[in-house]
């Protein structure tokens, strides 16, 4: 290879280890290097489609990125070009050095306990003040709201919605059968109408109020302190539990934020769970509940099903927090976000000539846009995939999915030139499907 490429030894080598990193070669000791078989590898390929079911436009959302041929601005994840990455590795070579049988110890539910001291100080700058022993590390908000949903509502109550919301609880919903009742965010994405409120706890048997309340997926609004402190005197009265799934709350930035509703929770009526998939990676899968006056429950239910999280990436996050990285971490992706979300409000402004209505998120990265006029979002997804690009359907966000005038877009990204001109492609095109 040596003479063949005319390069010098360390390079060959160098480009073999490339090669054994990702995965197209491997080596047997004393013999050389060998290719992995094709038929190892795993290529999944589909055929670009309008489908119009919830889960089929939802596993397409999580499918299609520009390496499977497809731009993709419709899923609420942070991107991996804003992954800490080498912070990460040094946290995994730390505990690598510092142990000789990490990745045999297995760390049953509720999870490692320096991690759970960590989160309870990260809870502080929430407005919530807990112990370690309140907190429950779970797989992700998802594992959260499943267990929660499975443990506290009882048989004959229903479980109260703010629409649009995110389609994980809507499909757990359904896939569950479970009773559910709706009710509006405003337009603007910062209050709920109380007098309805009132209106439907008195009339419907509520067991369960489920709100994210800070950079709501999918209008990327956040609720007025005033409208929670509303909610929450409600609640009391009602003793309904309040599901706070607030997963984006480090994204907000400013002394002003509103606090969440567990901070003024004197009556422990509200289950609490967060995750680090919109600040670190979706794919650690590490999140956490603080279930409240349901303790018994929701942390029984998880002992039950020897549920727990992955040992080593939890004392990766232990790890990662414990060095102070996360703050940094977080000021950097508020940075990037404030730059992406003035972008789209500046190009959302100019083409929108009244006929899109659309409030710009204070933080985060989803942009929830509302079509003024009469729009065929078949055609509209139709052309999209037709220019390599994946939109789904707004009526997702939708319990009873009647609602198709909506679009929401998420800027979770680095963005370079394409992802410019395939945002203004977007936006220009809503227009014209409109006009
Ligand atoms: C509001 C909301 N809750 C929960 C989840 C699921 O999060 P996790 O990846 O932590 O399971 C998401 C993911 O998009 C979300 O937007």
């Amino acid at each position: 290879m040596i003479m063949k490429f005319g390069c010098s030894k360390t390079t060959v080598l160098r480009a073999i280890e490339q090669l054994e990193r990702d995965g197209l070669v491997y080596s047997k000791q004393r013999i050389g290097y060998f290719f992995t078989l094709k038929n190892n590898q795993c290529i999944i390929l589909r055929k670009p489609n309008i489908s119009t079911s919830r889960s089929d436009q939802i596993n397409e959302l999580l499918y299609y990125n520009p390496k499977n041929g497809m731009y993709n601005y419709s899923n609420a994840v942070l991107d991996k070009s804003l992954a800490p990455h080498s912070y990460i590795q040094k946290c995994l070579r730390a505990i690598i050095t510092g142990s000789s049988s990490f990745e045999e110890e297995f760390i049953p539910s509720p999870g490692l306990p320096s991690l759970r001291n960590r989160l309870s100080f990260l809870m502080v700058n929430r407005g919530i003040h807990c112990h370690a022993d309140d907190i429950l590390i779970t797989s992700g908000d998802t594992q959260s709201l499943g267990t929660i949903l499975k443990n506290v509502i009882n048989q004959n109550s229903k479980i109260l919605l703010v629409v649009p919301c995110y389609y994980g609880i809507i499909q757990f919903i359904e896939s569950n059968k479970l009773p559910a009742v709706t009710i509006p965010l405003s337009d603007t994405g910062d209050e709920i109408d109380i007098l309805n409120l009132e209106k439907i706890l008195k009339t419907e048997n509520i067991g369960l109020f489920y709100i994210n309340p800070t950079i709501h997926n999918p209008t990327g609004r956040t609720l007025t302190t005033h409208t929670r402190n509303s909610i929450y005197k409600l609640m009391k009265t009602y003793q309904i539990p309040i599901l706070e799934d607030d997963i984006f709350y480090d994204l907000m930035v400013g002394p002003d934020r509103p606090k969440p509703f567990k901070s003024i929770d004197d009556d422990n009526i509200v289950i609490y769970f967060s995750s680090f998939s919109k600040t670190l990676s979706p794919g650690f899968r590490v999140g956490w509940c603080l279930p409240g006056k349901f303790r018994k429950e929701i942390f029984g239910a998880e002992l039950l099903n020897n549920s727990t999280v992955s040992s080593i990436t939890q004392k990766i996050l232990d790890e990662y927090l414990k060095r102070g990285y996360y703050t940094p971490h977080i000021v950097y992706l508020q940075s990037v976000f404030k730059k992406n979300n003035q972008f789209m409000k500046d190009l959302i402004a100019m083409r929108s000539e009244n006929i899109l209505s659309y409030t710009p998120p204070t933080a985060g990265f989803i942009h929830w846009i509302k079509l003024n006029k009469e729009f065929n979002m078949e055609t509209y997804r139709k052309y999209c995939l037709s220019n390599k690009t994946f939109v789904p359907s707004g009526n997702i966000f939708f319990l009873d999915k009647t609602n198709t005038n909506f679009v929401r877009l998420c800027t979770g990204l680095k963005m370079n030139k394409k992802d410019i001109t395939n945002l203004t492609f977007l936006i220009n095109s809503l227009k014209n499907h409109l006009s």
